[in-house]
């Protein structure tokens, strides 16, 4: 059978995205831990514990993924570790972090890094947390004791991980650690507070770094009408989808909040952003009126939906959001694509058909420059505790056994190769041949 590929440019970066909280283990010190010792916080009463054992041997999962052949890693700082008590900094924690970078670098692994994934320290959020202006002094302090720890092993940050997902998860769906205000008020001057964090953040750690690259992962997910919906439905749908995908990065063009974030100018933020993270999952199904929930899931029979009705399987919106992502005018990287499948029965298609629109991006000449998967190893999933297995490969939290899944090896191929292949779909999933390569071998006369 004829043989074709979708290659992707050279230098392209694969990695796959981690964050701290996630895989660590004994992060006794954030709001989070305190969170999962509270009954009926996280689903089974599921625990982090000793979530992937990073803070003793990050190095072994660095080992595969190197075996896996990326070329780059996303993890996360925890600041709660750096600064366990307020402007009592860890010299012990940052020492690791240094050692956990190196060896990323060792293993040929180009560093990403995020300064803020969902945790908090438990002394912040006594303080008041996102809610207070002193947190843009805290924050600003924090940046600049892990650039000047870390930062020449560090070429490209992230400040924050999601801030509309924090947001919205914390402020107004409960399900992450409470603030000690709740709401929407609240919630939006969180968001503009950690909007002057993030211009604090980026300029401190431009004028160290100047050829540092900084940006966000952004969550940026499709948001259509329910199924069978009206207009009403598509109009609360376009809403949704300005205040979760666009504003953030509004603000970060312009230097300007817009309703409901708030109104004015905030200083020196124009501009921050040297590239925009794209963290894609799914298409979200959004209805009018809201009630307390915005979204349905119902996706109709035909969709593909993955483990625990995390959300539909996707593909095309992949294309969307990073044609969203386009009108920012900087570079792009895919910081988190990933889904549950403990039985890896979706994942090799899933890796396949959203690769196959990252490529059509790039032969757009959109400026896709890096595809991170969300994740390298199963982990804390957050309120859904270990119920939901995002890893290339598998781990089981008791016994820190890990095993590779059929699709670390099918990703492995692509990094390789740099490229996907219909051969690569003949042997994963052999049900994508007609729509990823549709060409057929000319019948023999
Ligand atoms: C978050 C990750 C999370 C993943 C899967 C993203 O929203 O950044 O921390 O594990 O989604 O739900």
């Amino acid at each position: 059978m004829a043989q074709a590929r979708m290659i992707f440019p050279p230098d392209f970066l694969w990695g796959t995205a981690v964050s701290s909280h996630q895989v660590e283990g004994n992060n006794t010190n954030n709001d989070w831990w305190t969170w999962e010792q509270e009954d009926g916080r996280i689903l089974h009463h599921h625990r982090s514990g000793l979530a992937c054992n990073w803070w003793e041997n990050a190095e072994a999962d660095l080992d595969a993924a190197a075996q896996m052949g990326l070329n780059a890693q996303r993890i996360s700082i925890e600041w709660s570790r750096v600064e366990p008590e307020p402007s009592v900094f860890s010299a012990a924690a940052l020492d690791r972090y240094r050692e956990i970078l190196i060896a990323m670098h060792e293993r040929g692994l180009e560093p990403m890094v995020t300064l803020h994934h969902f945790t908090n320290p438990r002394w912040l959020v006594e303080k008041g947390d996102f809610n207070v202006d002193v947190v843009v002094d805290y924050f600003q302090r924090y940046t600049a004791k892990v650039v000047d720890a870390l930062g020449d092993l560090i070429p490209k940050w992230n400040t924050f991980n999601e801030p509309m997902v924090y947001v919205f998860m914390r402020y107004m769906a409960d399900e992450f650690p409470a603030p000690q205000k709740h709401g929407f008020g609240p919630g939006f001057q969180a968001v503009r507070h950690m909007l002057h964090c993030h211009a604090a953040a980026y300029h401190t750690i431009k004028e160290k770094y100047p050829a540092a690259q900084v940006g966000i992962a952004k969550s940026m997910q499709v948001f259509a009408p329910r199924l069978g919906g009206n207009w009403l439905d598509g109009w609360m749908a376009r809403r949704v989808k300005g205040v979760f995908n666009d504003l953030w990065l509004d603000s970060l063009a312009t230097g300007q909040l817009k309703r409901p974030f708030g109104r004015g100018r905030i200083p020196h933020l124009a501009g921050s952003f040297d590239f925009i993270g794209v963290n894609y999952y799914t298409r979200f199904r959004v209805k009018f009126p809201p009630g307390r929930e915005f979204i349905v899931r119902d996706w109709g029979d035909e969709a593909i939906v993955s483990d625990g009705a995390y959300g539909e399987v996707y593909p095309a919106g992949l294309f969307q959001v990073i044609n969203q992502a386009t009108r920012y005018q900087k570079p792009i990287y895919i910081t988190e694509n990933g889904l549950p499948d403990q039985a890896d029965r979706l994942r090799p298609s899933f890796i396949l058909t959203h690769l196959r629109e990252v490529w059509r991006a790039v032969s757009f000449c959109f400026p896709v420059m890096g595809y991170y998967h969300w994740s390298l190893v199963d982990n804390f999933e957050w309120h859904n505790g270990w119920s939901q297995r995002f890893g290339l490969i598998e781990m089981d939290p008791d016994t820190q056994a890990r095993q590779w899944r059929r699709s670390a090896h099918l990703y492995r191929e692509i990094c390789l190769s740099n490229s996907i292949s219909s051969d690569m779909a003949a042997r994963y999933a052999p049900e994508l041949l007609a729509t990823l390569f549709p060409g057929r071998e000319p019948q023999s006369v």
